[in-house]
């Protein structure tokens, strides 16, 4: 199984912190946070983690090199940035179509108080190697934010088979308080529908678009995964962060 870690946004939400150090390089402890999913990935069974990033951040590389990790690290870079499936679609070619399930995890997404990937793995492994997506339940007045999920039936209390997903829709039209939170094992059939995806909300190329599109024809499953997602793209999601790795790691 091989990994896919999208870290080439500018991050304006941390700025103007991230014009001098990138989100992904925050220290949590002695590392980087971007070292810890790579961590993540690796202890969830990836055997190579394909990271995505700008050269505009060479400090990404500059880690690796010094510090390298137990898995070999590609890395790929996001010339122009046309939203998260335009991030995505740019590693298409080492994800092969035949292959197992991808795993991605977003580079601004730390989870606390366990692996969020291992997790989806299990759930999976034990349903056909299906698509598993990691999701929260979120405040309803905060779903615009997020790709909100549809369940078409509740298998158990954590985890249900999509029936429809949805990109940062209006307080009114969205579909529950199911939220896409930074993690996806997903079936490689996404990056032939991310090729000719058209653009979405706010003018990006949408993963979440995809993956609705994806629907038709593979089954997807929802899954609330333990542990707490932590956002550090901006200052206050990076505290807490802090202070919930310093709990309970
Ligand atoms: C991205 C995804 C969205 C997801 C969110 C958190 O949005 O597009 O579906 O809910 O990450 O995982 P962004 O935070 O990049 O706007």
């Amino acid at each position: 199984m091989k990994a896919l870690i999208p870290a080439a946004g500018h991050g304006t939400r941390f700025a103007p912190w991230t014009k001098l150090i990138p989100k992904e390089m925050l220290p949590i402890g002695a590392r980087p946070a971007i070292a810890l999913i790579v961590d993540e990935a690796i202890e969830a069974g990836a055997d190579e983690v394909v990271i995505i990033t700008s050269p505009e951040k060479p400090l990404l590389k500059k880690w690796f090199e010094l510090n390298p990790p137990k898995a070999p690290v590609v890395w790929v870079d996001q010339l122009e940035q046309y939203g998260l499936g335009h991030a995505v679609l740019q590693a298409a070619e080492h994800f092969g179509a035949e292959s197992d399930p991808v795993l991605i995890l977003l580079g601004d997404a730390l989870v606390s108080g366990g692996n969020a990937s291992s997790a989806m793995m299990e759930i999976s492994k034990a349903n056909g190697g299906a698509s598993v997506i990691g999701c929260e339940e979120v405040p309803r007045e905060r779903v615009s934010r997020y790709g909100i999920m549809r369940s078409s039936s509740e298998i158990a209390e954590a985890f249900f088979k999509l029936a429809d997903i949805v990109e940062k829709p209006a307080v009114e039209d969205a579909p529950s308080n199911l939220a896409v939170a930074g993690r996806y094992l997903l079936d490689p059939a996404v990056f032939r529908y991310l090729k000719d995806q058209t653009a979405g909300v706010g003018g990006e190329i949408q993963l979440t678009d995809a993956i609705r599109r994806m629907l038709a024809e593979k089954t997807v499953f929802g899954y609330i995964y333990p542990g707490h997602r932590h956002d550090i793209g901006n200052p206050n999601g990076y505290l807490k962060a802090l202070e919930a790795m310093n709990e309970n790691g």
